[in-house]
């Protein structure tokens, strides 16, 4: 795995890698060389056969505290153009990662932070985490994913609150919203996502596979068409050697061994 500048990327146990951006001085602010990092990174995972989940935390104080606002105050209106595609890009190749992405919150979650968070799919917090969409503050607004996949997880009225008002929000209120799943001590956040993400990877590959993408699909679809997906990506499954090993495993009451095909 390349060694980067702004992220540190880690393999764990189990095909779990863990993707820590790493400008705490700047609380991990969204650069464009982040990007770069990011993307790369991201572009690499997708290319692995052996990574069952990915885990996105930051280094410090804060898991990233908004798109960087020193790179963009000078920017024409078509530079700002292109970093809010260069931001969706980045974000949707996370979300289109072939297994479970997992944010951590270890604090500052601000704007493109947030947005970082919801490209992935599944989010958790430390007790320190602070939450929300503060651009409307800069008279701006958010600009890689916040107005469209907030209302998409926790409603549209309360992601109205959070986008017209910039407040910023405490892990448990997140919990509340239904926009973080859990809350851990700070010194617990990554061992309990670890566990999470091992869990994961410790069942069937292809059918995690399988089952992300037909319910990423059928989230932009009416729920007959999503069915749909569904019943064509439960039975792609039935030639695979791991439906065999699971279902075989469980009749000759032994723990499956999985091979990932
Ligand atoms: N872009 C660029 N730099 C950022 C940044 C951002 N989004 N957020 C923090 N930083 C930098 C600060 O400029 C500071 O750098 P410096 O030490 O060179 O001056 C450093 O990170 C530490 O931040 P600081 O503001 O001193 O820490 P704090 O504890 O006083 O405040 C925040 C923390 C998160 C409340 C505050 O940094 C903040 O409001 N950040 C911007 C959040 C935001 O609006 N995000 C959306 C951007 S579209």
């Amino acid at each position: 795995m390349t060694t980067f500048e702004n992220i540190v990327v880690e393999d764990h146990d189990n095909g779990v890698v863990l993707i820590k951006i790493n400008r705490p001085d700047k609380l991990n602010a969204l650069s464009p060389e982040v990007f770069v990092d990011l993307k790369a990174a991201t572009e690499q995972i997708a290319a692995r056969s052996d990574v069952r989940a990915v885990i996105l935390t930051g280094e410090g104080r804060a898991f990233v505290a908004g798109a960087d606002i020193s790179a963009m105050v000078n920017f024409s209106m078509d530079e700002a153009k292109v970093y809010g595609q260069t931001g969706h890009d980045v974000m949707d190749a996370i979300a289109a990662l072939p297994v479970p992405v997992i944010a951590a919150l270890n604090g500052f979650t601000l704007g493109g932070g947030l947005e970082l968070a919801l490209a992935c799919d599944l989010i958790y917090a430390s007790e320190k985490a602070k939450i929300g969409l503060p651009e409307v503050g800069l008279a701006i607004i958010p600009g890689f994913g916040g107005t469209q996949r907030l209302g998409r997880l926790i409603g549209w009225q309360a992601a109205r609150e959070m986008v017209f008002t910039g407040k910023t929000i405490d892990a448990n209120e997140a919990k509340r919203l239904g926009l973080v799943l859990e809350v851990f001590a700070p010194e617990s956040l990554i061992d309990s996502v670890l566990e999470i993400a091992n869990t994961i990877a410790s069942r069937g590959p292809l059918a995690i596979k399988t089952a992300k993408e037909v319910m990423t699909k059928g989230s932009e679809l009416s729920l007959k068409e999503g069915n749909a997906v569904e019943v064509g990506g439960f039975a792609a499954l039935w030639p695979s050697a791991d439906r065999q090993e699971g279902m075989s495993a469980f009749v000759e009451k032994r723990a499956a061994v999985f091979t990932g095909k």
